[in-house]
């Protein structure tokens, strides 16, 4: 029986691109192509097979809406957005490492005075968030933006919950003159990624757990400084080790200490025992 030429076919499809004239697109689509065609001929992916996935696919992109991102998702738990986060870092000895922004980032949350509450309405234990942003040298960075979100304390985001139309765990914060930042909101727990999804089918047929450790996010950017996107993961609690989409570094993890009722740092009174969570963000100049 005759043989296909696998090699001649690709090269016919890579000439196929020779008239393009965005460089970095056929750059692109060139490496994209090669492994395509490598990974299907290495595999001899069978029409069922090839079906899958493009059925797959299609659910993929199916299940999206303005709050659902599978196919971010997908890139999270197949680690190519941790690999993508790390390869275009831009840090300086010791300085805040980023990680992954995920699929819950809602855009245009408020700016709040210092020291404001995002847990109005949100289940979980309240959490006091303050301390500095600092260049390499540990000098205050002034105006600092902060821009937070997080899941509540079981483990669900804003965007998730039915009926919820307002957001919920959210807000921008600018640093004082000292580069201060404070907050309050919740202890987010650890939570499951959606799993009734093509991305969550899959890690569950990969007899992965699909759990994220608890964490908060934050973008953060001040002029003069590469502008960085994080988490803070919450010390001590599960998943840690096993992060479902590899986003845990040691230096983000944070302690969260626990206080019994009484004045809180910045002078309330609360009834119940709280957190207080020190952390600064050490940037790095651009
Ligand atoms: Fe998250």
């Amino acid at each position: 029986m005759a043989e296909f030429n696998t090699a001649a076919h690709l090269q016919e499809v890579l000439d196929s691109f020779s008239h393009c004239e965005d460089a970095r697109f056929k750059e692109i689509m060139t490496s994209v192509v090669r492994h395509l065609h490598a990974c299907v001929a290495e595999l001899k992916l069978s029409p069922e097979e090839w079906i899958s996935s493009v059925k797959f696919l299609t659910a993929t992109g199916a299940i999206c809406t303005d709050k659902r991102q599978e196919f971010i998702l997908l890139s999270d738990l197949l680690g190519v957005s941790t690999l993508t986060v790390g390869i275009n870092q831009h840090r300086g000895d010791d300085c805040l490492e980023e990680t992954v922004e995920g699929p819950f980032y809602w855009k245009g949350a408020p700016e709040l005075p210092l020291g404001a509450d995002i847990s109005t309405g949100v289940s979980g234990e309240k959490a006091y968030y303050y301390g500095k942003v600092l260049d390499a040298n540990g000098c205050a960075v002034a105006n600092a933006l902060l821009d937070v979100w997080s899941g509540d304390g079981d483990g669900n985001y804003d965007m998730q919950l039915p009926e919820q139309t307002e957001m919920l765990a959210r807000g921008k914060f600018r640093t004082d003159a000292q580069g201060r930042y404070s907050f309050w909101s919740i202890k987010p727990s650890y939570y499951p990624i959606p799993q009734d999804g093509p991305a969550g089918l899959m890690q569950g047929k990969l007899e992965r757990h699909p759990n994220r450790p608890g964490h908060v996010h934050f973008k953060i950017s001040a002029d003069g400084f590469y502008p960085v996107n994080t988490q803070l993961f919450v010390a001590n609690g599960p998943y840690l080790e096993s992060d479902c989409v590899f986003g845990v570094k040691p230096s983000l993890i944070v302690n969260y200490i626990e206080h019994a009722a009484g004045i809180t740092p910045d002078g309330k009174h609360l009834n119940s025992t709280y957190y207080s969570v020190p952390f600064d963000f050490r940037l790095t100049a651009a």
